[in-house]
């Protein structure tokens, strides 16, 4: 029997509700596989515990969860705390500390989903993104110098290092390869003149080591026109972390709304625990409600089921969310149902039981 301990940090707004519900699914799927086992361990780390403590997580919290597989998060960011501090704090500095450089979320239309745009059909929208997730803008250099004077500067730096734009294309590279699919690189060297032009530079050198893949590059500007008019151009995606974090909401937009988008924050090595949450945020505007929906959640616990090799069930949910989806059985508000959080997860378990 495998056993995989796992911290929860379920956040702010509607993390909460939505991890309950990711929980429940994996238990489920354990349960009936009968070969493994989860144990969860919950952190009530976030805006709250800060408001208490003035730490959004304890100083020994990347010790605490260096020890498990895996995290699982729900949502970070509320009203009352900065989202500078309440981000960088406790989200960013997860990815970052934990080497979580590949972020690899799924825009995909499943059956049945709201997709926004006319003559799109599920065939033409399954996309990976491959969003780099340790440097480039989100890097925190800079500074600010001169506060509250005339004379005020603020600089955001951008990092792009060889090692951290070679890894994350390599990898890019390697699942195209893996998949027989296309792979397309997102960036924006018309105008970033050092960043971009490197970036560019290195997706054609890695490139080299693979002939055999079918590759195109586009602007940031001209591919989200495209992403829109022409989904069905990109198959796997590469781009930087900023590039990425936008793309892939406008790709969840396509994709059936922030209700149905998931991402995992994967250290590839597996030297230190990866991440899985939905991409969405608190969603204060719905928060307490029990009405978010808790597909994205569930479906990013799907990626930690394929993350340690259950592929099987993660296939399995992603097809009973489907299947509910299309044929309208117990959906939530923005999948024009009725139906709460908590009903729509214990329907997925159920249908996963065969009830
Ligand atoms: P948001 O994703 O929280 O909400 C955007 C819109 O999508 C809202 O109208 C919300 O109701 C809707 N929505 C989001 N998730 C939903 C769900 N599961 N079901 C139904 N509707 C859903 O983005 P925001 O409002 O820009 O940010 C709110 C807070 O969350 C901010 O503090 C922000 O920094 C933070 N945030 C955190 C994360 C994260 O933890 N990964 C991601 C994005 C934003
Ligand atoms: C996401 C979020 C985060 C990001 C924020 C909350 C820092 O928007 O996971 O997409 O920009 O990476
Ligand atoms: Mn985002």
């Amino acid at each position: 029997m495998d056993v995989y301990r796992i911290a929860v940090i379920p956040g702010d707004g509607i993390g909460p509700e939505v991890m309950k519900e990711a929980v429940r699914i994996l238990e489920t799927a354990a349960e009936l596989d009968g070969n493994f086992r989860f144990e969860f361990t919950t952190y009530p780390w976030g805006c709250q515990y800060y408001l208490k403590t003035g730490e959004m997580m304890p100083q020994d919290g990347m010790e605490i969860l260096r020890g498990y597989d895996a995290i699982l998060l729900g949502a970070v960011g509320y009203p009352g705390v900065p989202d500078h501090i309440s981000l960088r704090e406790l989200l960013l500095r997860i990815r970052h500390d934990f080497d979580e450089y590949i972020n690899l979320r799924p825009v995909k239309l499943l059956r049945g989903a709201q997709c926004p745009i006319k003559g799109v059909t599920p065939e033409d929208v399954n996309m990976t993104f491959i969003r780099e997730n340790s440097e480039g803008e989100y890097a925190g250099s800079g500074a600010w110098l001169y506060p509250g004077t005339p004379q005020e500067v603020v600089i955001q730096n951008g990092v792009f290092s060889r090692k951290g734009c070679e890894r994350v294309i390599r990898y890019a590279y390697e699942l195209a390869k893996k998949e027989k699919k296309s792979l397309t690189s997102i960036s924006k060297a018309n105008a970033l003149n050092y960043s971009m032009v490197f970036w560019d530079q290195i997706f054609a050198e890695v490139g080299k080591d693979y002939p055999e893949v079918e590759t195109h590059s586009y602007l940031v500007d001209a591919a989200s026109m495209f992403m829109v008019r022409d989904p069905k151009r990109f198959e796997i995606v590469v781009t930087s972390n900023l590039f990425g974090d936008i793309l892939t909401d406008l790709g969840a937009a396509i994709a059936g709304g922030m209700g149905l988008a998931a991402g995992a924050n994967l250290n590839p090595e597996r030297t230190f625990p990866s991440m899985f949450e939905p991409i969405h945020g608190s969603a204060p505007d719905i928060a307490g409600q029990g009405i978010a929906s808790p597909f994205a959640s569930i479906w990013a616990a799907s990626q930690l089921l394929d993350f340690f090799g259950r592929e099987g069930w993660g296939k399995k949910i992603i097809d009973t969310i489907e299947a509910m989806l299309v044929e309208g059985d117990t959906l939530p508000r923005d999948q024009g149902g009725t139906s709460g959080c908590e009903e729509c997860g214990k329907r997925v378990a159920e249908r996963l039981r065969g009830i």
